[in-house]
């Protein structure tokens, strides 16, 4: 996601995500994964040193294509503070009954700052519909790339993202184009190209859910 923001900027508190803070059970999926059951849930404010130790155990790759290089605590409080407030919905998975250790992070965004996808799509000729889209950018833990966890998360993600009448799914600052593993993830999953910015470094791609 080369060109997202810091977690907190948005744009008004959505009241179905304000609602989800408060009793996240719709959004809890079990997922099973190369022999291991995980949970999906959404994020909540006592995965704080999870979520660190997840982000610290991040390779130098995983972290360029995903967040970047803030620090690991920091960034974990700021995403802990954003739980039910401004447009950002977190899910995370972990093995049944291993909370503590986190093995994947979903960010999902419901808005669409004028000067980012909403500017660019319409240059490709695509214009989005702000109360329909969502952004979305997936992280998983380096240990379980190619094992289809990323893949399974994918379902129940949409799932959330239909909870708040979004049937339009765009990656959320784009995908850095020499990130190929993940382009190859999100074509096999029905995205498809709109277009590329920054000089051709990043691309955009969307796909519509059904
Ligand atoms: C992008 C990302 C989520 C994709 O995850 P992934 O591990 O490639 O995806 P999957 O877990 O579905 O694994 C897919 C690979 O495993 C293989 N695989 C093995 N078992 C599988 C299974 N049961 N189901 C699906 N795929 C399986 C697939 O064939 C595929 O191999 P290939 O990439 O050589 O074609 C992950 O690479 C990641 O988190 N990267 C770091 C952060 C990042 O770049 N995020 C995106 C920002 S835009």
């Amino acid at each position: 996601m080369p060109g997202a923001g810091p977690p907190s900027d948005c744009g008004g508190v959505l009241p179905v995500l304000v609602a989800l803070a408060a009793d996240p059970g719709p959004l809890r999926h079990r997922l099973s994964v190369a022999g291991s059951s995980f949970a999906l849930r959404a994020l909540r404010a006592d995965d704080e040193p999870a979520l660190t130790s997840f982000l610290a155990g991040l390779s130098t790759t995983s972290r360029r294509f995903w967040h970047g290089d803030t620090e690991p605590a920091v960034e974990a409080a700021g995403l802990i503070e954003a739980i039910g407030r401004y447009d950002k919905l977190r899910l995370v998975a972990h093995r049944e009954g291993r909370p503590d250790r986190l093995d994947a992070l979903v960010d999902l965004s419901f808005s669409l700052p004028e000067d980012s996808e909403l500017a660019r799509y319409a240059g490709y000729g695509i214009p989005l519909d702000p109360e329909c889209t969502v952004r979305f950018g997936p992280c998983v833990a380096d240990a379980w790339h190619g094992s289809g966890l990323a893949a399974a998360l994918l379902p129940p993600t949409w799932s959330a993202a239909r909870l708040l009448d979004r049937d339009r799914v765009v990656l959320y600052g784009g995908v850095h184009a020499d990130n190929h593993r993940a382009r190859r993830f999100y074509y096999r999953a029905g995205f498809i190209e709109a277009g590329t910015f920054d000089n051709g470094t990043a691309v955009d791609m969307y796909r519509d859910l059904p």
